[in-house]
């Protein structure tokens, strides 16, 4: 791939968008990659995800302006069919997926790390939805999910203004979950990610599907969903293996990893 980079760390992997020269910005060709590279996890053995940006100034700047700039109507609602596709698939990939937002997430840059589970960044990252400035609408999900992350309120100021906010507003309006000095940005996305994949996989997975599908349906449907889930676990070897660890009063007994059983 030219413009995607994978690395699988024992139960974790790191997907970053590399295309520097134009501060990763994303074009038909990395949204194709992204994709592909989707289809190669290993779901057996990866229990979580990061993705962030190469070098240390950008994420993601955005949809690529230049392929944009001569599209038609329809070719323009093909390209954000694209985006949306992609982007939908990481939001309901069977794994958490943390966005290590390391500089600008501007655009489709944002609403790449909106459709990760959990954004963290570093101290200079710079977020906003700029599309009304050049004359269009978000296209890869920023009217839907910003609302749905931070208010309509906030969502509609930040996309009605193209206001860019920095890291720590970001921070203070639920955008991102910390802030990190950039050198600590991508140790504390594995420390994360690794803590996440120590926990029963079948369980977070659970987890996952629980609280997007959840949100998406009434209290009543919500709680019936969980409730599914909930009992989705039990029998499992993992179930069995937590339980009885903790209900084993030795002391001296050490945990062993779950068998994704
Ligand atoms: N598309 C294409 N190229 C981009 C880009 C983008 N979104 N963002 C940056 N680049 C390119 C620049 O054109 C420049 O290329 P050249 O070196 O060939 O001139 C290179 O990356 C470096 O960028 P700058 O020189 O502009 O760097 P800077 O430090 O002066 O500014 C910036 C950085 C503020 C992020 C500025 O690049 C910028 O404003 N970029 C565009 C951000 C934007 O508007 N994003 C939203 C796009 S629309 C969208 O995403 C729609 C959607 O919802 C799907």
């Amino acid at each position: 791939m030219e413009f995607i980079l994978y690395e699988q760390k024992g139960e974790y992997a790191i997907i970053t968008v590399s295309r520097e020269k134009a501060l990763n910005a994303l074009n038909s060709a990395v949204l194709e990659e992204l994709d592909r590279t989707l289809d190669q996890v290993d779901l057996n053995t990866v229990r979580c995800l990061i993705v962030t940006g190469a070098g240390q100034k950008s994420f993601v700047a955005g949809a690529d302006i230049g392929e944009m700039s001569g599209l038609t109507k329809s070719e323009g609602e093909a390209f954000g069919r694209k985006g949306n596709d992609v982007f939908r698939r990481l939001e309901q990939f069977p794994v958490p997926v943390i966005a290590a937002v390391n500089g600008f997430a501007l655009g489709g840059g944002c609403e790449l790390s909106m459709s990760c589970d959990i954004r963290i960044c570093s101290d200079n990252a710079v977020f906003g939805q700029p599309e009304v400035g050049l004359g269009i609408t978000p296209g890869f999900g920023g009217t839907q999910r910003l609302a749905r992350l931070v208010g309509a309120g906030m969502a509609k100021q930040m996309i009605y203004t193209a206001r860019n906010i920095k890291a720590d507003e970001a921070y203070r309006i639920g955008l991102v979950n910390a802030v990190y000095p950039q050198e600590e940005l991508l140790p504390a996305a594995e420390k994360m990610a690794a803590g996440i994949a120590k926990n029963a996989p079948i369980a977070v997975r659970n987890c996952k599907k629980a609280i997007n599908e959840g949100l998406d349906v009434d209290m009543d449907e919500a709680l019936i969903l969980e409730e599914k889930l909930f009992g989705d676990c039990f029998e499992t070897e993992d179930q069995k293996y937590g339980m009885a660890f903790f209900l084993d009063k030795n002391k001296e007994k050490v945990k062993e990893p779950f068998q994704n059983k």
